[in-house]
């Protein structure tokens, strides 16, 4: 395969600057995008050669997400940081399926990867940048997941991570994954957002390299679950992909990804992205609902803490893959966010709260009759069921009625004394 062009290029201004170029953000203020000359791929070898990999069993390419490498980043070998990510489920939604109101729901389980969420497919992409701009030291503020796969990934390529998380707000398994990877943890009174303005003036002042999805190659490497999906699904485009928002990364890489493998006429349609807010921290969704300029929600708030965001960076990447994809945006509640949790985990298949968001959502839009209940539907199940235990043992012992919550589908743990009768009892 010929060496494919790529260049930044502003979403906003569309400005143009060199690959090599390290910048975030064009001189508009605008975020980047990495873009391609696709005119002279050929769209069938590329797929070919993509199925060849299906299945490897070492090696770079055995990744889930360096198998696209030749749309993912054009890195020599020995800078590639990766640990075999992606290559994650997708379920039947079962049990969750019934409850959205849809035959054909599948969920795609991001949590499965090395560290747990999604995050992993993005920085295998960003820190093999870090490599490749020789960065000795990268930082990121997060809600927790993105510090997880920074703290591993930056431990695996042997550079210091410098970690700024809202003291408090992030749920205890993320902040356990900090800590052990060997992360510099810096707790910051404030919220996400405080921390997200305060980690790119660090990055400028003291020359780290920056490994928020504001970086566009985090972007690059998370359409790695879009083409995973449809490779998965034989090439087979679905009709929606459900997911959940927060800072708007993700939605915006898996519309992005999929873009790209339209104009190269992988897929022959693109599948309509919905985006699923919470509704305590819903700046997208308010932007959408009421067609207003964008604006940011002052005190997000939420159980599902990873998209505890009123701020998000990407918002302007996020609207153009809504618009490309003939999506929606929608917000949920968080008795919506938690029932729907209590449903993926009774199909025992479990996630974090925020990744509930795309089976609530879809119950939804499903009950609004916008996804139909025959539709081909893709969730996309972000992170992991034991990120948060505490928002589990909560709802199935219903103490979180002070948040407005309560246990619906509790499944409570007995008490029992330790004879034969008591345990026929408990479980007739
Ligand atoms: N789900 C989970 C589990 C997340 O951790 C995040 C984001 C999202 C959904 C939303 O994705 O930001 O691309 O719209 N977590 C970030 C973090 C912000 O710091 O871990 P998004």
């Amino acid at each position: 395969m010929k060496k494919i062009e790529s260049w930044l290029e502003c979403v906003r201004c569309s400005k143009n600057y060199s690959i090599d170029e390290l910048r975030y953000t064009c001189e508009c203020g605008g975020v980047l995008d990495v873009r391609r000359d696709l005119s002279k791929v050929d769209g069938q070898e590329l797929k070919k050669l993509w199925d060849s990999r299906w299945g490897m069993k070492r090696g770079i390419e055995s990744s889930g997400v360096w198998r696209y490498r030749e749309l993912i980043l054009d890195a020599p070998d020995e800078k590639i940081v990766t640990r075999q990510e992606g290559n994650t489920r997708l379920y039947h939604a079962g049990k969750a399926a019934q409850y959205a109101g849809l035959k054909n729901f599948y969920l795609k389980h991001e949590g499965e990867n090395p560290t747990g969420s999604f995050k992993d497919r993005g920085m295998t992409c960003g820190t093999t940048a870090a490599m490749m701009f020789n960065a000795k030291s990268v930082a990121c503020a997060s809600t927790g997941n993105t510090s997880a796969s920074m703290a591993s990934y930056a431990a695996c390529c042997g550079v210091k991570s410098i970690i700024f998380i809202p003291a408090g707000k992030i749920a205890y398994g993320k902040l356990a994954q900090a800590l052990a990877y060997g992360g510099i943890t810096l707790q910051i009174d404030g919220n996400f957002d405080d921390a997200m303005t305060l980690v790119q003036e660090v990055c400028e002042k003291l020359g780290i390299y920056l490994l928020n999805s504001i970086n566009p190659f985090r972007i690059e490497g998370q359409k790695a679950i879009g083409f995973e999906i449809v490779q998965q699904l034989d090439w087979e485009v679905p009709d929606w992909i459900v997911v959940p928002g927060g800072n708007l990364g993700n939605n915006s890489a898996i519309s992005k990804g999929l873009m790209e493998l339209h104009e190269l006429g992988i897929i022959n349609k693109i599948p309509r992205i919905a985006v699923i807010q919470a509704e305590g921290a819903n700046p997208l969704y308010r932007m959408w609902k009421n067609k207003t300029p964008y604006e940011a929600v002052k005190n997000p708030e939420t159980i599902a803490t990873a998209i505890k965001i009123g701020n998000p960076v990407s918002w302007e990447k996020a609207l153009r893959g809504i618009e490309w994809s003939n999506g929606v945006v929608d917000d949920v509640t968080e008795q919506e966010i938690m029932d729907a949790k209590a449903w993926v985990d009774a199909a025992g298949i479990g996630a974090e709260p925020a990744s509930c968001c795309s089976v609530a959502g879809a119950k939804k839009l499903v009950e609004a009759g916008i996804i139909k209940p025959d539709e081909k539907v893709v969730g996309i199940l972000t992170g992991n069921v034991l990120k948060d235990p505490d928002a589990v043992i909560g709802y199935h012992q219903n103490t979180l009625t002070n948040m407005g919550i309560v246990g619906t589908f509790a499944n409570k743990p007995k008490q029992i004394k330790p004879t034969v009768e008591d345990v026929r009892k408990a479980i007739s």
